[in-house]
């Protein structure tokens, strides 16, 4: 059992969501059960919807039974639902925030929580009326769900507006990735073991690939995944900020300046991918209709609102170089899409061959240690080396050493927003962005929108179930590479 937290108020905008429903809920619920949430404690759901506290209450339970099955169990649902409230609110008419400001004023000392799970264009908005309700405490952290932003200068907005309510130290970024324990678990292997270190570099790694592949589509998000597109819902954020922990240099301490000044100096080293580069190291897809483990599903074209003509990419596959001596002329690969073969999330970092071969030289394909980091849906460490293959001679095949993370520790690790809500109430700012990497990470995307524009290069289709375009295995193909699950 967990130690119990300081009691707080959290209140969820976007209450009716689907991430309050599918995600936030379900982990506060968990929080809970596991004796973490004291019983003073109250989350409050709030949107627009007219709607009493019961019947919020009944939606919630509904949302829980459906994401936890039967890990939601009568009893401490009911006790929980104690916790639970609800507050119709418009956010963008200030009358309405009244109730709940005088709902709160009698605990105005207690760790209060804003999550923002709405558009980001509503932030400074809710940022602005809590402040003139005189909602803020000193006890007070806000949480901004991503995308932050459209682009450099919305998002620089949209902080400098939210920054004149709260202080950046109670400013909480969130990208979820950050919060599963396979990333933490990146940080454990590079950082814990001495072992891998003087490996990690040029000269010794020849590239890295970074697959976030998802086989959902969609699903109820159309109208804002047709407005954000693959590039700026997964690589500005959850990709980028994985790379980031696969090439930081060791940080001093585990002090959140401290990792997080790492983090920038990568996203600052990034090599700027300007115009014509779009067409060379870059591959933008879109889904056609195809099947996934065998269930038949639509193109994207013809999703729910989702414009018959959309060019936006569900897709993207990058060629990533990194200006730094410990990185130079070693590609970082990425590539993140809906609708694929399978759900994986995999690091795989190819290291390079011996410089003087005196065994039989297997093929290619079998010819290289590899390391793979495998995030989702398991948890695992594989090591590839070559050993002798039994028999006459000297033939080298590729064996694994493999660790299955799950198996070792035989307990469920803590779902990313369990991690992370706490951590809102802990006041740990570690596992969140700060001002700074937001913008270096705007800033390295902008001009790939960018060149996409101006060479009017359109979305390649791809058939749902399949692992992109043919020209993401063209794009690594080009350097005499090729994607891990292609091997
Ligand atoms: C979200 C994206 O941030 O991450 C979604 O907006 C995506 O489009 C999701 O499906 C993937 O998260 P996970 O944890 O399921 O890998």
């Amino acid at each position: 059992m967990a130690a119990i937290l300081p009691t707080f108020d959290m209140l969820l905008f976007g209450g009716t969501g689907d991430l309050v429903t599918r995600k936030l809920l379900p982990a506060l619920y968990r929080r809970y059960a596991d004796g973490q949430v004291s019983e003073e404690s109250r989350i409050y759901g709030i949107a627009r919807s007219m709607l009493t506290r019961a019947e919020y209450i009944a939606q919630a339970e509904a949302g829980c039974r459906e994401f936890l099955g039967p890990e939601c169990n009568a009893q401490a649902w009911s006790n929980f639902s104690r916790l639970l409230d609800y507050s119709r609110i418009d956010a963008g008419s200030p009358a309405d925030y009244a109730v709940l400001a005088a709902a709160l004023a009698e605990r105005a000392d207690i760790v209060r929580v804003f999550f923002l799970s709405t558009a980001s264009t509503l932030f400074a908005t809710i940022a602005g009326n809590l402040a003139a309700a005189g909602m803020v405490t000193a006890a007070s952290r806000i949480v901004l769900e991503k995308p932050l932003g459209n682009d450099v200068a919305s998002a620089e907005l949209i902080n400098h507006q939210v920054g004149m309510v709260f202080s950046e130290g109670q400013i909480y970024r969130i990208d979820h990735y950050l919060g599963k324990e396979a990333v933490q678990n990146l940080m454990a292997v590079r950082f814990g073991n001495a072992l891998f270190e003087p490996l990690w570099r040029r000269g010794m790694i020849k590239h890295v690939q970074i697959t976030v592949a998802e086989e959902l589509g969609v699903e109820r998000r159309g109208e804002f995944y047709d407005n954000t597109g693959a590039l700026r819902d997964m690589v500005q954020n959850h990709l980028l900020q994985l790379l980031c922990i696969m090439a930081m240099e060791p940080p001093a301490s585990r002090d959140p300046d401290a990792v997080r000044d790492e983090k920038l100096k990568v996203l600052r080293a990034l090599r700027p991918l300007h115009a014509r580069d779009v067409l060379t190291k870059t591959v933008r897809g879109q889904y056609r209709a195809g099947s996934v483990h065998g269930v038949a599903v639509p193109g994207y074209l013809d999703e729910s609102d989702i414009a018959p003509d959309s060019t936006t990419e569900t897709f993207v596959a990058l060629k990533v170089e990194i200006d730094t001596w410990r990185w130079a002329g070693v590609p970082f690969y990425l590539r993140t899409g809906k609708r694929l073969q399978d759900r994986l999330t995999e690091l795989v970092v190819t290291f390079d061959d011996v410089p003087h071969p005196i065994f039989e030289k297997p093929p290619p394909s079998e010819a290289a240690n590899l390391l793979v980091i495998r995030l989702q849906p398991d948890e695992s460490i594989t090591l590839t080396i070559l050993a002798k293959n039994p028999g006459e001679g000297m033939r080298l095949k590729p064996v694994n050493l493999a660790l299955d993370l799950g198996e070792t520790f035989k307990t469920r690790s803590l779902d990313a927003y369990e991690r992370l809500l706490m951590d809102t109430v802990k006041g740990n700012l570690t596992l969140f962005m700060r001002r700074d990497e937001l913008d270096a990470a705007w800033r390295w995307i902008d001009p790939i929108i960018t060149g996409w524009h101006e060479y009017d290069d359109k979305p390649k289709s791809y058939i749902a179930g399949s692992w992109g375009p043919s020209a993401s295995s063209a794009l690594i193909g080009r350097d005499g590479f090729e994607w891990h699950d292609e091997l």
